[in-house]
């Protein structure tokens, strides 16, 4: 599955504390230099429908959010999101990097909150009108390494960063299982390695991708 559409779709996942932020930031500048329009963001948010379900579902103190719930504010922001900004952004030939996409929700609400992998892809699905990735780039992190990188800043945990690591190890599971299912589609690295060398190795796989798709759409 591909978007058909002019621009490049890229998608950073990974468990919490995984370095996908660093990691997005340093590709947007590295194509930015090459001369391409490349267009930044993430989830839950993107839009400010998203940006307020975001605030709903991660932030403490709106009561209990069952797992089904959770799963359609995700949805819904996914939903906005791709409507609103990555498809007009592909169609207008731009180079989109998300932090964070449907494996987010297919890995933490599928496999974490046990609401089933395929029933929430396929909820994903249908809310995105089936935008797929054109790579996804998994930061693979252990989880108390990631759990030690991301409180070393301000201590404070969302409201899913803050479940046990049983939790957070169920999810880097699923996610491994869904690169593995499509290798072609993924690119794994550990996050642990040098910022810079993961800069590399992304940069390089995008611009192949890249170079490819100009040579099939000239
Ligand atoms: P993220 O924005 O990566 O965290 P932060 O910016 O605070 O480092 O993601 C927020 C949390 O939401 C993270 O724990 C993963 C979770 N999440 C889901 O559970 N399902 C989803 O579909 C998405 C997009 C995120």
């Amino acid at each position: 599955m591909t978007t058909q559409k002019p621009g490049l779709f890229i998608a950073f996942e990974g468990g919490d504390g995984a370095g996908k932020s660093t990691q997005a930031a340093r590709l947007a500048e590295a194509l930015a230099d090459r001369g391409l329009t490349v267009l930044r963001t993430r989830e839950p948010g993107g839009t400010p429908i998203g940006e307020k379900l975001r605030s709903l579902v991660l932030d403490h103190g709106h009561g209990h959010i069952d797992a089904r719930t959770e799963a359609l504010i995700f949805a819904a922001s996914r939903a906005a999101h791709a409507e609103q900004v990555i498809r007009p952004a592909l169609l207008r030939g731009e180079t989109v990097l998300t932090d964070r996409y449907i494996d987010s929700s297919v890995a933490y609400q599928g496999a974490g909150r046990d609401l089933g992998t395929e029933a929430v892809r396929s909820l994903n699905e249908w809310a995105t009108g089936m935008l797929a990735p054109d790579l996804t780039v998994l930061l693979d992190v252990d989880p108390s390494d990631g759990r030690r990188r991301r409180t070393a800043n301000d201590g404070l945990e969302d409201r899913l960063e803050s479940e046990a690591d049983e939790f957070h190890t169920r999810i880097r599971e699923a996610f491994l299982e869904l690169a593995a299912s499509r290798p072609d589609q993924y690119l794994v690295l550990p996050a642990g390695l040098p910022i810079d060398t993961l800069a590399e190795q992304i940069l390089a796989r995008v611009l192949a991708l890249r170079a490819a798709r100009d040579t099939l759409v000239p």
